[in-house]
């Protein structure tokens, strides 16, 4: 039995490998997308989301739109990342399927009420705030999730948006915090991580080789973005955010870290977005995190590489 998912989203070019890696994952039923406002606003990220699936050939993986601000503070986008349209890269058709009339809070809500309890996993890798507005309004759906496994944070790495502060949780903190807090089995991508899943010339033309419509897009926005962060951090090349949190779905035994306790700092505006992670035990809280540290990066791109194919 495929392992039943919601990939809660704002597409976003490493968003879109990780959609594409579920959907060419005979082990994971994606049950739907929610989309959220992120990396650009809520009309593009729905718009991207519906362009990836219809590349992957999967017009039939229903779409939701969700909110479209964070739940208390403005919205902070990413286009000096991803691009004006947040999918930058290669230019694709205009999508043609449809977007769902139900609001993807109500369709989080609604699918965790009607599976079986402990059956749905919850990938968000975008701001968090559809999660934790379904959270707030149906407290009864938290014990019925069976694992949030997110991309967001940092410890060691610090952050990307502030010093302190990765995109995801920086965006909308009270919406962290309430996910953190939730007391729901929790796996953390953080930027410790996903900067170790670099694209480097071999891996992004090795998506390029592949057949068919799915590697050459890949590999186009892998171009695009890469130039961005090997300026920022002099590195070989762009990390992969997203994509680890479905690889680890697929594959855990790629992936070391550590169950520890991290909060959210929700108060001051210098570290606003913190994951106040503690990695050495120091406060004595008891873990409510399985925080990722370490990939075997090899292993990771020929997983991917291998499923993309099969698109
Ligand atoms: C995260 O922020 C976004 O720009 C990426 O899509 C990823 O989810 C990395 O900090
Ligand atoms: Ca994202």
């Amino acid at each position: 039995m495929p392992r039943k998912i919601i990939i809660d989203t704002d597409p976003g070019q490493d968003d879109a490998v990780a959609i594409l890696l579920a959907l060419a994952s005979h082990e994971l039923e994606v049950l739907g997308l929610t989309c959220v406002a992120g990396n650009v606003p809520l009309d593009l990220t729905v718009r991207n989301a519906r362009i990836v699936c219809e590349l992957a050939g999967r017009p039939d993986v229903p779409v939701f739109a969700g909110c479209d601000r964070p739940l208390s503070r403005d919205l902070v986008t990413a286009e000096y990342v991803h691009g004006k349209t947040g999918l930058d890269g290669i230019t694709l058709p205009d999508p043609v399927m449809p977007v769902q009339d139900r609001h993807a809070v109500d369709f989080l809500i609604d699918t965790l009420r009607a599976e079986a309890p402990g059956s749905v996993t919850l990938v968000p890798i975008g701001p968090l705030t559809n999660i934790a507005t379904a959270m707030k309004r149906a407290p009864d759906i938290i014990d019925r999730i069976a694992e949030i496994v997110l991309m967001g944070g940092g410890c060691f790495e610090g952050g990307n948006v502030t010093p302190a502060a990765e995109f995801n949780i920086y965006v909308d903190p009270q919406a962290a915090d309430i996910v953190f807090r939730a007391g729901v089995r929790l796996t953390v991508m953080p930027l410790d991580v996903t900067h170790k899943a670099l694209t480097t010339r071999p891996r992004i033309e090795a998506f390029r080789a592949l057949p068919g419509r799915v590697g050459p897009a890949v590999a186009s926005w892998t171009d695009f973005f890469e130039r961005f962060d090997m300026e920022k951090y002099g590195s070989e090349g762009a990390p992969l955010h997203d994509p680890c949190t479905i690889a680890y779905l697929l594959q855990p035994d790629l992936f070391r870290g550590r169950h520890i306790h991290v909060a959210i700092e929700t108060t001051s505006e210098l570290t606003m977005g913190m994951t106040v992670a503690d990695w050495w035990g120091v406060t004595r809280r008891a873990p409510n995190t399985f925080f990722v540290g370490d990939l075997d990066a090899d292993a990771f791109y020929s997983l991917l590489t291998a499923r993309l194919a099969r698109l």
